[in-house]
């Protein structure tokens, strides 16, 4: 299915319509395998940049001359043998432009430039088509007008419109291209939710995240304490749990601390536990959570953020296996494995002494590095099928599908609350979709939709103000520099792309200095 609407939000779109409009006068739109026209020129109130077109589609058949054009153009397109077409329209002497559209090698659509005459029409060319317009219902004085305006395309323009509407058609097919492949990715992906690329309650198809299955795997029958480091949002809990749930402990206890979320001395008597009458509100005995995680894991969570009185004592379990409950005199035995987390550069706190060494490395016997999610960009398609799946099922309804737009929305963002952040999103988007079966980016938080809104490669940088020549130029060099990157260097796989001479690209490249010596030297 080819979405046409998102297709005509392109920013590649509307930037040449842009310009084909401000330089050449002339219209660009597009339409569907039946002729059917997805831009907004058969809209009553369109600001046409051609006048002859806007005197056209005012007048009370206009419309339907121009649809058997559109018709007649398409039919020809579509036997596949034209890669581009110069058609005679309706009006006498009026031309257009179409390059065909094609999908997966079959034609869906056209690009169309329209309308304009040839340097060459006479004056009493120009005469028959004012008589024949005035014929088909437009007043003498609107089509005297429009007549006076028609763009009178030159070669050399005809050439540059050529080269624009074709570039468009190849933008269009490129951009769909890119989303279905991103497609059929989910869909194989989605399968395999569940087998090869999860691990307990993680999914991830990455290297990254398979190399850490790994590890995980290869630890499960170990005892030492490992030391979780990573981002937030990415999943150092779930690591933990991980380990816990494929140790021989599994059936014992699995306790979460957060250090950071204490002062010392409640994380002290949370730890350790305390003795009656210890301090004023320690009015019986408490047990620590090493006591009630004894024979299970203890995860430590946010252990950067302990003190470093809490630091020794931490050292001490580890070490020796005992601790002192405050206000106690006899310390406890315990038998609990520990594992830590944090976000924190702890080797840079240890060069500030904010750190002990020794207890660094008693606890970093095993070292797991998360990666941040915008390192493991192929695995956002699975997450967001795996946390649609979830949510949809945890909320009673059936299960969504993502826009295209949406997909291609959630993979261009970077980010920053990694996995958090972006199941956040997936909840939002089923929330705010309510019954819709697709969800579009409509109901994408605002930062995520907008992002890189200014940034679209193809044509960032290409001047619509100042002089013709000089846009030209810029655009003849932004297009042979990517080209030339594009066909590693061989002048004449792109001069034919480029549909000029071998000669003439050779010239150009030395022109504006893009060959490869000189950009290396
Ligand atoms: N690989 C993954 N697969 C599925 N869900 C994940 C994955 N990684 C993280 N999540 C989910 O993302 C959320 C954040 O994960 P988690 O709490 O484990 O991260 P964290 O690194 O401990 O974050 P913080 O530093 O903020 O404490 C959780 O809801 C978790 O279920
Ligand atoms: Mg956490």
């Amino acid at each position: 299915m080819i979405n046409w609407q998102d297709l005509g939000k392109l920013h590649v779109v509307s930037k040449l319509e842009g310009i084909l409009g401000k330089w050449f006068g002339v219209e660009m739109f597009y339409t569907d395998a039946h002729g059917k026209v997805w831009s907004d020129h058969t809209n009553k109130d369109y600001a046409f940049k051609s006048h002859f077109m806007k005197v056209q589609m005012q007048s009370a058949y206009g419309h339907d001359f121009l649809t058997e054009d559109i018709e007649k153009v398409v039919d020809q397109l579509a036997q596949g043998k034209d890669d581009v077409v110069v058609y005679q329209s309706y009006f006498k002497n009026v031309k257009g432009v179409a390059f065909p559209v094609k999908f997966e090698g079959e034609f869906a659509g056209a690009v169309f430039v329209y309308p304009f005459v040839m340097d060459t029409t006479t004056s009493a060319e120009m005469d028959e088509l004012k008589k024949h317009m005035i014929e088909c219902g437009t007043t003498p004085e609107d089509a005297a007008v429009a007549c006076e305006k028609v763009k009178k395309m030159w070669p050399r323009e005809m050439e540059y419109v050529r080269e624009l509407g074709g570039l468009l058609a190849e933008e269009m097919m490129s951009f769909h291209e890119e989303i279905s492949k991103r497609e059929n990715q989910i869909h194989e992906l989605s399968s395999q939710v569940g087998e090869k690329y999860r691990y307990h309650s993680m999914v991830g198809k990455s290297k990254k995240m398979q190399a850490i299955y790994a590890l995980l795997e290869k630890i499960s029958n170990s005892e030492s304490s490992v030391m979780i480091q990573g981002e937030n949002g990415t999943g150092k809990e779930l690591v933990a749990k991980a380990i816990h749930f494929y140790s021989p402990r599994k059936d014992k206890m699995f306790l979460a601390v957060n250090c950071s979320a204490f002062n010392d001395n409640l994380l002290d008597s949370e730890l350790f536990g305390h003795v009656k009458g210890s301090f004023t509100g320690a009015v019986k005995d408490k047990k620590g959570l090493f006591e009630t995680a004894n024979g299970g894991t203890l995860f430590l969570d946010e252990i950067g953020d302990t003190s470093l009185s809490m630091q020794v004592k931490l050292l001490r379990v580890l070490q020796e296996g005992t601790y002192l409950p405050v206000g106690a005199t006899t310390p406890k035995k315990v038998d609990v494995r520990i594992v830590a987390a944090t976000n924190k550069n702890l080797k840079e706190m240890m060069a500030k002494g904010e750190f002990r060494e020794d207890l660094y490395y008693r606890i970093n016997v095993i070292n797991i590095g998360l990666p941040a999610l915008r390192e493991r960009h192929e695995d956002i398609p699975l997450l967001m099928e795996y946390f649609l799946k979830k949510r949809c099922d945890e909320s009673g309804k059936a299960m969504k599908t993502y826009s295209k737009k949406c997909m291609e929305k959630m993979l261009d963002y970077p980010w920053p609350g990694n996995v958090r952040e972006l199941e956040n999103e997936v909840e939002r988007l089923v929330v705010l979709s309510a019954d819709e079966k697709t969800i579009g980016p409509e109901n994408l938080s605002p930062r995520i939709l907008d992002w890189g809104a200014s940034a679209e490669p193809a044509f960032k940088g290409v001047n619509t103000e100042g002089t013709l020549k000089d846009a030209l130029e810029q655009l003849e060099i932004m297009m042979i520099r990517e080209g030339l990157k594009r066909c590693n260097f061989n002048k004449s796989k792109l001069a034919k792309e480029l549909d000029i001479s071998r000669a003439s690209l050779i010239m150009k490249v030395e022109k504006y200095g893009l060959d490869k010596r000189t950009k290396a030297a």
